[in-house]
């Protein structure tokens, strides 16, 4: 066997990671962790540690590590039909049940779905059909893409120009010039302090009425937008954003593209962001948590309104010319059947929702009087810790101080707790598989409270 000296050579040697700081893990100055094994919320690396994964991998291991009843669908899938393409009305019985399952739990004014591997591609595929979709409608100018300021929607070219985080944009030529960027949704960062939340969501939709105006609603075709932003902050929307955006972009006939990567299939306790938030979207970008993460799938919902556009488009200009090799791969496709009946069966979703609740409340019982501790917020299992210097005054650190890697590479290294440093600000996301347990969850606040204690005493 080899050692795990020998892989990390190899690694450092041969491996570009993404998100990852080059030179440095090229240099040896960051740790190569090999993981080997997983089970529940548990990983295990090649030293025969056992880590608590309270990130769920990327926010995607839904159903929870090692379930045999997704693998062994993954292999009866592959010896019986590892690859058949989807072109011109091709399928197999998981790609065709799959959409139907996809169907019958989505909002009722979805139509279809698109199949690609990774929510970066779909929403790519997003973006073509709405352009296609305009150009159809005879409105050829009608071309450009607002996103949130914070957004995650992917690293391609145009969906790393709809990703609003610098480092994605920075010496990449991003963004690209049809993607326009609105305020974020993020109460705790206002301002204003002496807003409230319904004054902060109307200056958000002031903010994309003004934005509207100034642009053109005959040059805006859409607006995209997370549920709940991920990457970005992990930041639930304040009090009745959603209807208030949709009604905006309604009165412009503004398309709305829901990026439920990390929210579909029941990260928040509801089937869909759409559902929680009681928000009707044109299109629908799941990834993730269609199969936990076990087999690379992503899709694209499409609403009936744009899909009678697509179909007259077809009828007018012949076969859409957008497709992907793998799109609907039929392993893929059988994971996905297969969790999506696995969270059923468990009952996952309304755990998430219940033991969501219970997290965010322990977190709260645990640390929110620290001073060092400016917001614990959260919708079901998603939920965030934010750091501050001082909490009184809601002074920031400075980010080079990078308090918010410290923390959980600390929490890392003392109770082997693994909780996500989000990207921007001083903030720790927690997002585990929706079958964790209360003693699970406990763990991870005590070793919460832990890792702040040593990096910022209190
Ligand atoms: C909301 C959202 N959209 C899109 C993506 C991109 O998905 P992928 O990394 O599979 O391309 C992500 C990834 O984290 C995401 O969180």
């Amino acid at each position: 066997m080899l050692t795990n000296d020998q892989l990390a050579q190899w690694d450092r040697d041969n491996f570009f990671h993404p998100s990852t700081h080059l030179a440095q893990h090229a240099r040896g100055e960051t740790p190569t962790r090999v993981i080997k094994t997983a089970s529940g919320v548990y990983i295990e690396d090649r030293d025969g540690n056992q880590l608590l994964d309270a990130f769920a991998g990327l926010y995607c291991v839904n159903a929870g590590y090692g379930r045999s009843e997704i693998s062994d669908a993954i292999a009866a899938q592959a010896k019986e039909l590892a690859y058949y393409h989807s072109y011109v009305g091709h399928g197999t019985e998981a790609s065709i049940t799959l959409s139907k399952m996809i169907l019958d739990r989505a909002p009722a004014n979805m139509s279809k779905v698109y199949f690609g591997l990774g929510g970066s591609d779909a929403n790519e595929t997003n973006v073509k059909l709405i352009w296609y979709y305009n150009n159809i409608l005879g409105r050829p100018a009608k071309k450009k893409i607002i996103s949130r300021w914070r957004g995650y929607h992917g690293s391609g070219l145009v969906t790393g120009s709809l990703t609003g985080l610098e480092l994605f944009h920075k010496k990449f030529d991003l963004p690209l010039p049809q993607v326009i960027h609105t305020e974020a949704p993020y109460y705790y960062r206002r301002d204003d302090l002496d807003m409230s939340e319904a004054q902060f969501t109307a200056h958000c939709v002031a903010a994309l009425e003004e934005m509207i105006a100034c642009e053109g609603a005959d040059t805006i075709a859409a607006f995209i937008g997370e549920p709940v932003l991920g990457t970005g902050g992990i930041v639930p929307p304040p009090v009745g954003y959603w209807p208030a955006i949709k009604a905006v972009l309604e009165k412009h006939d503004i398309l709305l593209i829901l990026d439920e990567v990390v929210t579909g299939f029941g990260r928040l306790g509801s089937m869909f962001g759409a559902d929680h938030y009681g928000v009707e979207a044109d299109i629908i970008t799941i990834a993730k948590g269609l199969t936990s993460a076990y087999a690379p799938l992503s899709g694209s919902i499409i609403s009936d309104k744009v899909w009678r556009v697509l179909e007259q488009g077809t009828d007018e200009n012949g076969p859409i010319g957008h497709g992907w090799t793998y799109s609907a791969h039929p392993i893929g496709a059988a994971a996905g059947v297969a969790n999506l009946k696995l969270l059923d069966d468990l009952n996952l979703i309304t755990n998430a929702g219940e033991i969501g609740g219970y997290l965010k409340q322990s977190l709260v019982q645990a640390l929110g009087d620290h001073p060092n501790v400016g917001d614990i917020r959260g919708e079901g299992l998603l939920c965030a810790v934010e750091f501050v210097e001082d909490r009184a005054d809601r002074k920031f650190f400075d980010p080079a101080r990078k308090i918010g890697p410290t923390i959980s590479a600390t929490m890392f290294a003392q109770d082997r707790v693994i909780a996500r440093a989000m990207p921007q600000g001083d903030i720790l996301g927690f997002a585990p598989p929706f079958c964790i347990t209360r003693d699970e969850v406990d763990k991870v606040v005590a070793a919460t409270v832990a890792g702040l204690k040593t990096v910022l005493g209190g």
